[in-house]
């Protein structure tokens, strides 16, 4: 049996096979998180409102910088991580709950991602624990009373190189780089640190985990001996990455960052979004309704952050076809009221000025992506797939399968726009998300990134 799982976006494919396994419920224990604390090293809570050191001590700086001295690696690298790329724990204590079978009150326990979660009628708790409510006084998304979303492993790499803590081979992430990485001398924790954020939300709200990354990068030069880091990044954390490098000063950019390394960047959004808004996503899945993790799906600001940017697509271009209306770049107030998401229009306005100039990032970048997947660009609903509850038909073009071309070459212009060096390497069929995975991918970064000749 064969059980493909997404809910969020950019976690494209996490395929999972479970063999003859008769019980899913037996073969997916949840995790035993009451003892996770020790097995982080770092603040694990994105949402609190200044900045936190890392728990590292003194004591343990020094440590580290001994043990260093002895064994140079390359340069040291922090990773970022994509929409759905890192695990979120909650605690519950909610006063309601959507169904009766739904839990009230838990502790910690892995909301994202734990496939028990995903199961039918488990999925429909998950997705009224996971939604957020904008307040439209102070722009923000939170979680529904009584639930509360935390982000583990900040500083380790635990929960950015695995998505599931379980280790199942459908939880893979950074996994793969980072085991390249040890091969060739780094440490996690070390010399690999992980930067995970709440990929629910976009930059403009999340300026405690800003402050917590700088502190990190801070950190992590230090603790390898003054040597400047990478900044390793998938997906939409490579538009973290760069609101992050416009809004630091060049001379700490210069001091701290060795390059900017962004993997399969959606730099000017992609067009799947649009039919996440209009009719769920569940990627083709007939195991999830995509109806049913619409509602949460819509509510996240990172997915109103993603729509196409206006820049690279013209306002005559069409991304859905209805037999009433057809909708471009120009008619997202409509395209949010046509689908009854008012709160839409908000979430787009707050966040489609973030990167929208893609200011150079003042660092060497080296991007890497995929071509020749068909990715898709057009959706086609009619008088039987009906706008906007019924999935569309399709229309496939350039890009990785999740990222358009123009989107994922968009940075190309830095080329123009700062004296440091701007590099692209594209990997044929390097799919959006099983790219991390790639051996090419990993070569490139080690011999060209982290430890240039
Ligand atoms: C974690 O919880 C289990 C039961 O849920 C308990 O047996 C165990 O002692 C706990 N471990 C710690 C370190 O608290
Ligand atoms: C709990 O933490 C201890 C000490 O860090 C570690 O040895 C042990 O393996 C952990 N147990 C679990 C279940 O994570
Ligand atoms: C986590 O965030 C909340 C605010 O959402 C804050 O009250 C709390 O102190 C934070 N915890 C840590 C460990 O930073
Ligand atoms: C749970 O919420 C109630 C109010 O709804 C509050 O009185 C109680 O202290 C909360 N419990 C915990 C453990 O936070
Ligand atoms: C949420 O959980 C974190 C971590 O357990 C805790 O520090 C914080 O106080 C909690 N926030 C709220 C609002 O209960
Ligand atoms: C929508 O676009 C398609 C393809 O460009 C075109 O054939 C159709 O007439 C348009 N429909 C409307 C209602 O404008
Ligand atoms: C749209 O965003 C701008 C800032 O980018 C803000 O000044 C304005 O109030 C927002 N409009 C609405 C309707 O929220």
């Amino acid at each position: 049996m064969k059980l493909l799982v997404c809910v969020s976006f950019f976690v494209a494919t996490l395929s999972f096979v479970a063999g003859d396994e008769p019980n899913l419920f037996d073969a997916f224990h949840r995790p035993k998180l009451n003892n996770s604390s020790e097995s982080y090293k770092g603040v694990n809570n994105v949402s609190s409102s200044s900045a936190k050191h890392t728990t590292l001590d003194k004591a343990f700086l020094q440590r580290q910088d001994a043990l260093l001295f002895t064994k140079v690696v390359g340069y040291p690298a922090v990773l970022l991580p994509g929409d759905g790329g890192n695990q979120l724990l909650a605690v519950l204590n909610r006063s309601e709950a959507a169904h009766i079978y739904c839990s009230k009150s838990a502790d910690a326990f892995t909301l994202w991602l734990d496939l028990e979660e995903l199961l039918p009628l488990a999925i429909n708790c998950f997705t009224d624990n996971i939604r957020l409510i904008y307040d439209p006084k102070t722009k923000k998304s939170s979680s529904p009373d009584g639930v509360n979303i935390t982000v583990p492993g900040f500083g380790g790499t635990e929960s950015v190189e695995w998505i599931d803590p379980s280790h199942l081979p459908f939880g893979e992430y950074f996994v793969g780089l980072v085991n390249a990485m040890v091969e060739r001398g780094y440490k996690r924790g070390v010399s690999i640190r992980g930067a995970p954020f709440d990929f629910r939300m976009a930059p403009n709200t999340e300026n405690a985990y800003f402050s917590q990354l700088k502190t990190l990068i801070e950190e992590t030069y230090t603790l390898n001996n003054q040597r400047k880091v990478v900044i390793i990044t998938h997906s939409l954390g490579g538009l973290f990455g760069l609101y992050f490098l416009n809004h630091m000063e060049q001379s700490w950019k210069e001091k701290y960052v060795q390059a900017y390394a962004p993997i399969a960047s959606p730099f000017a959004g992609a067009a799947k979004v649009m039919r996440l808004f209009a009719s769920g996503d569940n990627l083709d899945e007939k195991v999830i309704n995509p109806l049913v993790v619409r509602p949460a799906q819509r509510t996240y600001p990172s997915s109103a952050f993603l729509m196409p940017s206006d820049t690279y697509w013209s306002a005559n271009e069409v991304l859905i076809i209805t037999p009433k209306k057809n909708y471009t770049v120009s008619d997202f107030d409509e395209f949010f009221t046509d689908i009854q998401f008012e709160t839409g229009k908000l979430l787009r306005n707050d966040t489609k000025d973030l990167v929208h100039d893609l200011v150079a990032p003042g660092v060497p970048v080296f991007h890497v992506h995929g071509k020749n997947m068909p990715t898709p660009e057009r959706f086609i609903y009619d008088e039987i797939f009906q706008f906007p509850d019924d999935q569309p038909h399709v229309h496939y073009g350039a890009g990785d399968g999740t990222v358009n071309m123009r989107s994922l070459k968009s940075f190309l212009k830095w080329k123009n726009e700062q004296p440091q060096q701007v590099e692209e390497y594209e990997i044929d069929k390097g799919e959006h998300l099983s790219i991390l995975q790639m051996p090419q991918l990993h070569q490139y970064l080690l011999q060209n990134v982290l430890i240039p000749h």
